[in-house]
């Protein structure tokens, strides 16, 4: 009697037993939905370990088979992300990169000291010119991050001119000397990177006064202007994003943002990548959705200044950051790709998607071979991490229109003292016309149930892909390269209805019809 009174009870209220286990999934009229622009969905790619060098550069005269020394395998499978941003040269390089070392004949220039990652030698092969040939290769819009650090105002304004200047300026000649005639399009251009940190230990005040000292100086012709981003806060502080907007009201399209997920939030035992317990798995989804407040608190303060929305708030360095490899340079910081990374990338374009009026752009650090990367390479071997799956899976969110969702009933998924929501889902229509859902069970677990009922939508059936493997470290090796890939899923609904399960520790993204 005590186990069939409550199943009446709910059965009375028109509740199916499925029900009162399922999440709830409807559409949520009371919000508007804003533009997924695609650019949340955008790269980072620093002169960092074998980042740049090996990951994707290997020189026109490598045995791999490249293309203007990119190599074409990571080529391609960048291509099918449709990568639509890359942010070079770094990070805290950007602070000690001077742009005229990376110009003219490659055998002629100068060798330096990467003095913030792993003290290795940099060559400048990749320059100006070779990472315009990077972006144009895979389509993608070009930022650039220009040196505040140890940089001058003037030197920010050549590059600059050099790499925009249209007439028959010095520097515009010079570019053409080196093999460019139009100039560059340059979609984005940062004044410095963590100037709380390695960009130069400063206040929000200093280098409010600095960022606009530097603006004053930047010109460009009128129809390649960039959008201007000034480099802001990390994880909870706001006071960057505060100071910014009160104070500078001209040349500054957005302000930027750093968040990274470590399983333990201590940088000096971070987590391994592998073989990690399950306290770390929960610990690291926990601290990833601790992403949304920290963006909605950086909102709060925006929309102080700027209630009309012009400034952008993005977050151009984002992901998961472990322990090194062993037997790796650990200022390389390669690190493996598991589920988990991908289910972590999965959390946080849910969360951007939610935020897209604001968040118009994000980069996760980084694109090959460093922290959470879409790629590893080993010499002449490649493989696809989980987490580019997820990337590729999200595809069509990129420029389609979030339909915000209202969740209810979602169960928590609990380890000793923590608990998140097991469940988590964001839908859009997509430049393709269709509505696309993507959800989430953060469980390892046990597989949850979701009803899900878009009001105004016809839901007949729906395709698309899930992601899930048996162990929570499931990963890609050189050996086993597709230890873990995504697998085709459909349903059918029931009086416009869908009932589903998720696995355990899965995504599934999939194309309403
Ligand atoms: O992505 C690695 C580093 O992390 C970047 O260079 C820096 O901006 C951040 O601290």
């Amino acid at each position: 009697m005590r186990i069939i009174k409550p199943l009446l009870l709910a059965l009375g209220f028109g509740l199916s037993a499925t029900a009162l286990a399922a999440t709830q999934i409807q559409l949520d009229s009371s919000v508007q939905g804003a533009v997924i622009n695609k650019n949340i969905y955008g790269q980072f790619a620093e002169h960092l370990g074998r980042g740049i060098y090996e990951g994707l550069w290997v020189g026109p005269d490598s045995d791999i088979a490249n293309t203007k020394g990119f190599r074409n395998d990571v080529l391609a499978a960048l291509k099918e992300l449709r990568v639509p941003l890359i942010r070079w040269p770094g990070g805290c390089f950007a602070d000690e990169y001077h742009w005229r070392d990376g110009i003219g004949p490659r055998d002629k220039r100068p060798v330096k000291v990467n003095t913030n990652w792993g003290g290795v030698e940099e060559d400048n092969a990749v320059g100006t010119h070779e990472f315009f040939d990077l972006v144009e290769l895979l389509g993608a819009e070009a930022y650039v991050n220009g040196n505040l650090g140890t940089g001058t105002p003037q030197e920010m304004a050549e590059w600059l001119e050099y790499m925009t200047a249209e007439g028959k300026s010095t520097l515009a000649e010079l570019r053409r000397k080196n093999g460019r005639d139009k100039p560059f399009k340059v979609h984005y251009f940062a004044v410095g990177n963590e100037a709380w940190g390695c960009g130069g230990n400063m206040t929000p005040e200093y280098y409010t006064n600095l960022y606009k000292h530097y603006t004053t100086f930047l010109k460009t012709p009128a129809h390649n202007t960039p959008k201007w981003i000034a480099s802001g806060g990390h994880s909870e502080d706001t006071s960057w994003a505060d100071h910014l907007t009160a104070h500078v009201k001209q040349k500054m399209d957005a302000v930027s943002f750093h968040y990274y997920t470590l399983p333990t939030g201590q940088w000096d035992v971070k987590g391994a990548a592998l073989q990690f317990p399950e306290s770390e798995w929960i610990s690291t989804m926990q601290r990833t959705l601790a992403m949304d407040t920290f963006i909605t608190n950086n909102k709060k303060v925006i929309d102080k200044h700027d209630p009309e929305k012009k400034v952008g708030f993005y977050v151009d360095e984002w992901g998961t950051w472990f322990d090194v490899e062993k037997g790796e340079n650990p200022g390389f910081l390669y690190q493996q790709n598991s589920l988990r990374d991908a289910i972590v990338a999965a959390l946080n374009f849910h969360i951007f998607h939610k935020h897209a009026d604001r968040v118009h752009m994000t980069n996760i650090a980084q694109m090959v071979n460093v922290l959470q990367a879409m790629i590893l390479t080993d010499k002449e071997k490649m493989i696809l991490t989980p987490t580019y799956h997820a990337y590729k899976m999200y595809v069509p969110f990129q420029d389609a229109t979030a339909l915000p969702l209202k969740l209810s009933n979602v169960p928590d998924y609990k380890l000793g003292e923590v608990s998140i929501p097991a469940v988590s889902a964001t839908a859009a229509k997509a430049k393709d016309g269709f509505v696309y859902l993507a959800l989430v069970n953060a469980n390892p677990n046990k597989a949850e149930m979701a009803e899900i009922k878009l009001d105004g939508i016809q839901i007949n059936g729906i395709s698309g892909q899930l992601l899930t493997a048996e162990a929570m470290d499931t990963h890609n090796t050189f050996a086993k390269p597709e230890a873990i890939k995504p697998t085709a899923f459909s349903a059918k609904a029931k009086n416009g209805k869908l009932s589903l399960e998720l696995p355990a520790k899965s995504i599934l993204v999939v194309k309403v019809q």
